[in-house]
């Protein structure tokens, strides 16, 4: 278990101090994929480099497992860290070393013999999904290569817990979807916990259990991923769950559409966890009396079930167009009426 308490970083500069991390508490589970999002700024990377001890706290503390982390110096503390990795936006690589050589590197640190190194470093070759490349180069790896031998490294001295910042935002998406995969699949295997900064909520949609969102150093809101998407409170947690349901295309196309349909209301329906499923569509249309044009629509996976919106126009009587959401509401499918309100 990873435990922060009233922790602060503030950085002092000749002209300001920068709150970094402002008096937070948190506490994430072991073996949970714990994401936290927030925009440039709010302070993420600050906070996962204090969970390490890259950055000395100004007050409070971070304990993990059972080390009061802001307690150890020297020999104590790079015990402690490796059982904290880390990997990067940027990789981080060595380049004049090979894939072999940088997986190697930490071994080397720690002083485990050659030959066990050399096993290990081809165990975790194999389970990043690089075998054949050992002998490559960073320089002659794709992105997402790269960074597979960044987890790699990171996973060479056994750690308990991985920190990812901003892991996937230098890859494309599909790079993103590989990676993320092979976070989630360590995870479960290994029963490392992950610590993942990011913003992109599509990240946090894909792999993580819970989700904490950040502002000017705080936690303004947590809680577990498909809770937060079906209810956010916060007007900043709305906006990064719009990224998923709401994106920007899709709603200009839904205003043209509002203008002019004053006679059939255009709906939007959220689907969460087993109601993500067609089958309450279908016996809607069948029960109902109300035909349903689907303008839009997006199904996603979360760990804990399935995530969806629908932009629907439904058409037919009024009391129709009423029972049918009725209905809705009886099936737990949160619907709301839009609005033209221009
Ligand atoms: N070493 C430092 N010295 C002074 N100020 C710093 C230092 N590191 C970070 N800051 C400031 O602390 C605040 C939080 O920075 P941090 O890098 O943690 O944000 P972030 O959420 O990771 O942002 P991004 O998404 O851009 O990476 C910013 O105002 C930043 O300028
Ligand atoms: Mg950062």
């Amino acid at each position: 278990m990873i435990a922060l308490r009233q922790l602060s970083k503030i950085f002092r500069t000749p002209t300001q101090n920068i709150t970094a991390v402002d008096t937070m508490d948190l506490t994430i589970q072991e073996g949970e994929i714990f994401g936290v999002i927030g925009y440039s700024g709010a302070g993420k990377s600050t906070l996962i480099r204090l969970l390490n001890m890259l950055e000395k706290p100004t007050s409070g503390q971070v304990s993990v497992g059972d080390k009061n982390m802001s307690e150890l110096s020297g020999r104590e503390l790079r015990k402690a860290r490796q059982e904290i990795s880390m990997i990067f936006q940027h990789f981080n690589l060595l380049w004049s070393r090979t894939v072999k050589q940088n997986i190697a590197f930490p071994l080397e640190i720690a002083g485990v013999p050659r030959e066990e190194r050399n096993q290990r470093v081809n165990e975790l070759i194999e389970l990043v999904g690089l075998s054949g490349r050992g002998e490559a180069y960073p320089s002659q790896l794709s992105g997402g290569q790269k960074q597979r031998v960044g987890i790699a490294r990171a996973l060479a001295n056994n750690p308990s817990v991985l920190l990812c910042d901003e892991a996937t935002s230098a890859l494309d998406p599909k790079t993103t979807d590989a990676i993320l995969d092979l976070l989630t699949s360590i995870n479960k295997q290994l029963g490392i916990t992950i610590v993942l900064i990011t913003h992109e909520m599509h990240v946090i949609r894909k792999i993580c259990h819970r989700v904490a969102v950040m502002e000017e150093g705080r936690i303004v809101e947590q809680g577990q991923v498909l809770d937060v998407f079906r209810n956010p409170k916060e007007e900043m947690t709305k906006e990064f769950v719009k990224q998923i349901t709401e994106p920007e295309e899709t709603m200009e196309a839904i205003e043209e559409l509002l203008k002019d349909s004053k006679e059939a209301p255009v709906v939007k329906l959220m689907f969460v966890g087993e109601d993500a499923e067609q089958p309450v569509m279908t016996e809607l249309i069948r029960t109902c009396g109300v035909s349903v044009n689907i303008l839009q629509g997006k199904l996603s996976k979360t760990q804990h079930g399935s995530y969806g919106t629908l932009f629907v126009q439904l058409q037919g009587e009024p009391e129709n167009v009423e029972a049918a959401l009725r209905f809705l509401e009886d099936h737990r499918v949160e619907a709301e009426v839009l609005k033209d309100d221009k």
